[in-house]
């Protein structure tokens, strides 16, 4: 299965901030913010990875990652010259999918919970339509919608219904057959003048094919589209950090305990880092392991 990073979009509600950086560059705590779905993507077992962002932005996530190798992953990067909308990930990364299924996850979305490398992986195996997955929120308005049955079968999807007819908001991660790039190509540009990925999400459940996974109490999922929505992902990083030493979204860590890369590699990569808490973590870890605690 390949996997797409889809880092577009202007960032036009985190203005001024986002005038001369990339929303995706921008510091969740103590890391960038991409390296959140980058997380997500290695959990669910994938290494072949393509970055989608704009133009100017793409030296930067190149800099900031480069080829992946460091990590035992296979980076690779596209431009979109102008936000077209979700679904248009699947044109712009068409060659990058080729017959393979693909992991889709917005840039900007974070997760966290027990048992979600699990989860994911279990999800990827052998999919056959898609998997959406769903979490409940105080303010499904502003996302797309997944209305259920009594036993959690999906009935409908609407993106950001003015009466939303469940609290069940579809996140910024998708999985999908080979099939999506057919579908992606068949769209219509919606009346804001985008390809919606939940038009996507619509042919599939049309099919019977859409599963929907819920991610219920204890997780975590929080998007950073607004500057206190920002502030707070941070908070909830910070505290997971310096409460009890857990650090999520550690690429290297997570490249390591995935068995992409050795423990050694892992150690090196922290002493690159070792001014910072962060890289001292990775130290922290590694030597921990070779003393065997
Ligand atoms: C997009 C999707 C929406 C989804 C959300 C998740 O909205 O259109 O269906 O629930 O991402 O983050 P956007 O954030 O682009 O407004």
């Amino acid at each position: 299965m390949k996997g797409i990073i889809l880092a577009g979009g202007h960032g036009t509600r985190l203005y001024p901030i986002t005038l001369g950086v990339s929303k995706q560059m921008l510091p969740v705590y103590d890391k960038p913010m991409i390296y959140y779905p980058l997380s997500v993507l290695m959990l669910a077992g994938i290494t072949e990875i393509q970055i989608i962002a704009a133009p100017q932005d793409v030296p930067g996530f190149q800099r900031l990652l480069g080829d992946g190798s460091r990590l035992g992953l296979r980076l690779s990067y596209a431009e979109q010259d102008k936000p077209r909308g979700i679904a248009d990930a699947f044109l712009v990364g068409a060659e990058h999918i080729g017959d393979d299924a693909v992991a889709l996850v917005l840039g900007d979305n974070l997760f966290h919970g027990p048992g979600f490398g699990e989860i994911l992986r279990s999800s990827a195996r052998d999919i056959d339509g898609c998997v959406l997955f769903g979490y409940p929120v105080g303010d499904p308005e502003r996302y797309g919608v997944g209305e259920v049955d009594a036993v959690g079968r999906l009935l409908r999807l609407a993106e950001k219904p003015a009466a939303p007819r469940s609290n069940l908001a579809v996140t910024g991660l998708y999985f999908y057959d080979n099939d999506v790039v057919g579908i992606a190509r068949g769209l219509r540009p919606s009346e804001r003048g985008e390809l919606e990925i939940t038009d996507v999400n619509r042919t599939y459940l049309e099919r019977g094919k859409a599963e929907f996974v819920q991610l219920g109490r204890g997780f975590v999922w929080l998007d950073t589209g607004t500057h206190d929505a920002l502030t707070e992902a941070g908070q909830y990083v910070q505290i997971l950090s310096r409460r009890q030493g857990v650090r999520i979204g550690c690429i290297e860590e997570i490249a390591w305990r995935m068995g992409y890369i050795d423990a050694d590699t892992c150690h090196r990569l922290g002493l690159a880092l070792s001014h910072s808490p962060y890289g001292r973590y990775l130290l922290e870890i590694t030597t921990a392991e070779e003393k065997g605690e």
